[in-house]
């Protein structure tokens, strides 16, 4: 996934795109670059490395004063992260110019051809052979910047959102996209082009987001009009008013994105309740199942499809699921389900979770599932994000802009909103009586306030981060709900403090890592007073008969578990079900901590990007 940002108007569009770039940089950040341009003379700057680092440069070395600009902030999918291989691309005449974010599967095919008619490239990138295929086309046919793209875009296979420009037509920008978000900003005197809003939030809200296979051309002072490459038709644009403000992607006065947003979450949960809950009959209202009523006892099975915190929370679902509703549940990988032939029917109800909403594999197996003909329903964070768009029906988990790469806020409002699709139905399908849906309503809603309570142990978990920092290895246990909460933790802390650490049903431990243990292993065992209680303080006696260092995570009260442990933190105490809301908190802060002390960019961890939208 890349970042990209384009400007055409009055403005210094140098410092607007800088700016907005620097908003992207969650998108990637291996390398960076940005064109700039005021129509007569023309600049690109590129860096190895991100924004402050092309910041930098631009202030040293550009000597214009632009009103166009296109930049773009790169993670790497063809060719290594380098300068050479850094965006903007341009032609070999010199004339166009492109940054691209997606992939171009035929790109070894038409490179070969334009080598063959004599073209040279100078990066090992996909998006210079696009860019020159659309110089080929356009100056062959004799056509403009605009029609040259349509017939490129006709020629290619795979996934794209780029913005080009041409020396020769300084009065615009040709956008498309298929695949990879983008969307235009639109003020009276210019126009912005994002990979999502952030960067021209604070000076438009009036936004369209472009569809699949539609582009267009933005020219200062003309009304936009949208063109679908696949229908062949022009259309008016549909322009939407944002609601989201920049303080809301903006740290807030914390440290880190991922310390904001994991401080975030009491009001997260309440937003994807809100409206939702309704208090006055204690009942769940879900738009997204009003259709659905009648069909729900069709329904013979639930799938749930995700990839990584996303499939953790589906995992959750499960457990909540064959609870609640006693209806069989299974949890896919979306990379595995997408490529296995899987077995799927109108019986099947399937639930895509996805925080961006634009994880290719995930959008892939949507699509599989939908072909196949079963009922799929989204639960995505992004609105209007390619998963929401494609699923017939779901619920936004409404948490804002999930910023560090490391999710967080995503995966307790994407089992929020599990709880409340599992509630839903359970009502539905009277697997429930009133009064137990009135209960599991009751602590549901205590939820935020509970986890507001606990995240005063911050300081806490510091200093159990403290002497535990050094060790390379980790070991998170659970069982029942708090299985998936222990994969959880161990992706968290794996992510970006860089110890290697395993999730493990607890009682799986004995069948194979027991053997890690010693004095220098630390085992995170969630070991609250529900499910297998018994059982699990088995397990934590049989880590400790081997010299295990154990941190708990144990219910408010408990003293058996706390006796045992090295260190403990203490969780309200909850039905089951809500265990999860309440056991990631320590986790999340734990591996925040320990990353901090380790040093690592907690934010942006090494070779990762906040979402995938390659395989
Ligand atoms: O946007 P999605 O929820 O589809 O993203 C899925 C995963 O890429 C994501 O959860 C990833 O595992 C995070 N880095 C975990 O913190």
């Amino acid at each position: 996934m890349c970042g990209i940002v384009g400007y055409i108007g009055i403005e210094n569009s140098k410092d607007v795109v800088l700016e907005g770039l620097k908003r992207l940089e969650y998108r990637g950040y291996d390398s960076a670059g940005i064109f700039l341009s005021n129509g007569e003379s023309h600049e690109t700057h590129k860096v190895k490395g991100g924004v402050d680092k092309l910041k930098e440069l631009v202030s040293k070395k550009s000597s214009i004063n632009s009103n166009i600009s296109i930049a773009h902030t790169r993670w790497a999918t063809h060719g290594l992260p380098n300068k050479n291989n850094a965006h903007p691309h341009i032609s070999n005449s010199g004339e166009l110019i492109l940054v691209h974010n997606g992939i171009i599967e035929n790109y070894d095919e038409i490179k070969k051809e334009l080598i063959s008619r004599g073209y040279q490239f100078n990066s090992d990138t996909d998006s210079e052979i696009l860019i020159n295929l659309i110089e080929e086309i356009k100056i062959k046919d004799k056509l403009t910047l605009f029609e040259a793209v349509k017939v490129a875009l006709s020629q290619i296979v795979g996934a794209y959102g780029l913005v080009c420009f041409d020396k020769n037509n300084t009065e615009s920008l040709v956008v498309a996209r298929l695949g990879s978000p983008l969307c235009i900003g639109i003020k009276k005197d210019g126009f912005f082009v994002g990979s999502d809003a952030t960067p021209f939030i604070d000076s438009t809200r009036d936004v369209i987001y472009l569809e699949d296979f539609e582009m267009t051309e933005l020219k200062c002072g003309s009304s936009i009009k949208i063109y679908n490459v696949k229908t062949n038709e022009f259309t008016s644009p549909n322009i939407e008013t944002l609601k989201w403000n920049l303080e809301s992607i903006q740290k807030g006065g914390y440290s880190h994105f991922m310390l904001k947003e994991i401080f975030e979450q009491p009001k997260a949960i309440e937003n994807t309740f809100s409206g939702r809950l309704i208090e006055r009959n204690k009942t769940i209202k879900l738009s997204g199942l009003d259709d659905l009523v009648d069909r729900i006892d069709d329904f013979k099975r639930i799938i749930i499809i995700g990839c990584g915190t996303s499939w953790h929370a589906g995992l959750v679902g499960e457990y909540l699921f064959e609870k609640l509703i006693r209806i069989p549940v299974e949890v896919e990988y979306a990379s595995e389900f997408r490529y296995r032939n899987p077995i799927i029917s109108s019986d099947d109800f399937v639930i895509v979770i996805s925080q961006s909403g634009e994880t290719a594999d995930t959008l892939e197996a949507l699509k599989i599932a939908k072909q196949s003909g079963a009922y799929v329903f989204g639960i995505c964070n992004v609105v209007g994000s390619s998963i929401a768009r494609e699923t017939f029906s779901g619920l936004y988990t409404h948490a804002g802009p999930e910023i560090g790469v490391a999710s967080t806020k995503a995966f307790l409002t994407q089992i929020a909103a599990l709880q409340m699709l599992a509630l839903k139905l359970a009502s539905i399908k009277k697997t429930l009586n009133k009064e137990q849906i009135s209960n599991y309503f009751d602590e549901l809603k205590a939820v935020p306030i509970k986890i507001s309570q606990l995240l005063k142990n911050s300081e806490k978990i510091k200093k159990i981060a403290q002497y535990f920092f050094n060790s390379n290895n980790a070991l998170f246990l659970g069982r029942g709900f708090n299985f998936p909460v222990a994969l959880e933790g161990a992706l968290k802390m794996k992510e970006i403090s860089y110890i290697h650490s395993e999730g493990y049903p607890a009682a799986e431990m004995k069948h194979g890592p027991i053997a890690l243990v010693d004095k220098d292993m630390p085992v995170i065992i969630i070991a609250t007073r529900i499910g297998n209680y018994e059982k699990i303080v088995s397990n934590v006696q049989e880590i400790k008969s081997r010299n295990g260092k154990v941190i708990s995570i144990v219910s408010e009260g408990d003293q058996i578990v706390k006796n045992l442990s090295d260190d403990y933190i203490e969780i309200p105490k909850s039905n089951e079900i809500f265990t999860p809301f309440y056991a990631t908190i320590p986790l999340q802060l734990l591996s925040f901590h320990v990353a901090i002390e380790r040093g690592c960019n907690v934010d942006q961890p090494r070779n990762l990007a906040k979402s995938v939208t390659v395989e």
